[in-house]
């Protein structure tokens, strides 16, 4: 196996470094595709590493901070687990903000200059669209977005786009489908803009009131994507390669009443899938509550628990690349 050490600044390509060394993750809109398959190598030795000795000590000497003031289940523990595989120190912050100085009224901004003086990589999600860039403008050291409201979740995106590759070996030429709540789904807003950079056709599958934003939807136009949009997983679910299923997300909602309505819309179980290609794969940003039937969790093509394995892998390279060594 190759040594780890390639991170260090002197041996990032310039392109790389100017994107990740140092800097803030805010958007998938900073990742080219020269960074994306930078990413991708090195996430490949990531887990090369961990499957063949656990740990490595990349970050010793670093701490990293992860506030969240939403749930999370996932970002938040693979985040935490990325960076103690690789030997630094964490910050935890994630089992609600009600225990820290923000119920006392502390603001966002403070928080940062703050966590700061202890940390040397602040790990952030919030409810608000634009969280993460204010939180990078008031802090001296990189803020990474895990996830800021509707607006978008880019670690996620990189971590499913790695899981494509993996999986069906390429991305070019591929039909991708997202299903569900794409209004509000920040995981589908970040996927479909990295997509967009690649020759794919993308499929949206959504009740009415769900659809994409019209902003975005305008992009992929923009971008001269083959791209259609229905209300039947049916009407695509035979030629799919990639189906990406979500969560219709109650907590966005101001009328429960509208949520109730489209919250069953979609379930995905073996009569469906009896009409897929055999080479194709399901996704899912999780948590799934119910728009996945689990008698369908052993087939092959479920591939929402891998992707959350390397939802870990790919962090390990952000932090890595982020913080280099000098
Ligand atoms: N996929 C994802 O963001 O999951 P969590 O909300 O559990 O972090």
């Amino acid at each position: 196996m190759k040594p780890l050490f390639n991170f260090e600044e002197a041996n990032m390509p310039e392109e790389v470094r100017g994107i990740l060394y140092g800097q803030d993750i805010l958007s998938v809109s900073q990742f080219n595709k020269d960074v994306i398959e930078y990413v991708f190598t090195r996430t490949l030795e990531m887990r090369e590493m961990v499957q063949k000795q656990g740990t490595a000590d990349l970050l010793k000497g670093k701490v990293a901070a992860f506030i969240f003031y939403e749930p999370s289940t996932r970002t938040s523990s693979s985040f935490i687990a990325a960076t103690q595989r690789l030997g630094g120190g964490i910050i935890p912050i994630t089992s609600g903000v009600s225990f820290s100085s923000v119920s006392k009224g502390e603001t966002l901004e403070d928080t940062m200059r703050v966590l700061q003086q202890y940390a040397d990589v602040i790990v952030l999600r919030h409810p608000q669209i634009g969280a993460a860039k204010r939180a990078a403008a008031a802090a001296n050291v990189p803020v990474i977005n895990a996830g800021d409201g509707p607006g978008e979740h880019p670690t996620q995106a990189l971590l499913d786009l790695f899981t494509i590759r993996d999986e069906l070996g390429k991305i070019d030429g591929l039909k991708v489908a997202m299903v569900g709540d794409l209004r509000y789904g920040r995981t589908v807003h970040s996927l479909t803009r990295l997509l967009m950079q690649y020759d794919v056709k993308l499929r949206f599958v959504s009740p009415e009131i769900l659809r994409l934003p019209l902003n975005l939807m305008n992009q992929v136009i923009d971008a001269k994507i083959d791209v259609r949009e229905t209300h039947n997983i049916a009407d695509v679910i035979d030629d799919v390669d990639v189906l990406y299923m979500t969560r219709v997300q109650k907590e966005r909602f101001t009328d429960i009443e509208q949520y109730e309505s489209v919250k069953d819309y979609y379930v995905l179980g073996p009569e469906l899938m009896a009409k897929a290609k055999e080479k194709m794969i399901v996704m899912h940003p999780l948590p799934r509550v119910g728009e996945i039937d689990e008698a369908i969790d052993d087939d092959p093509r479920s591939g929402w628990f891998r992707q959350a394995q390397n939802g870990m892998f790919v962090r390990m390279t952000l932090l890595a690349g982020v913080l280099g060594r000098a």
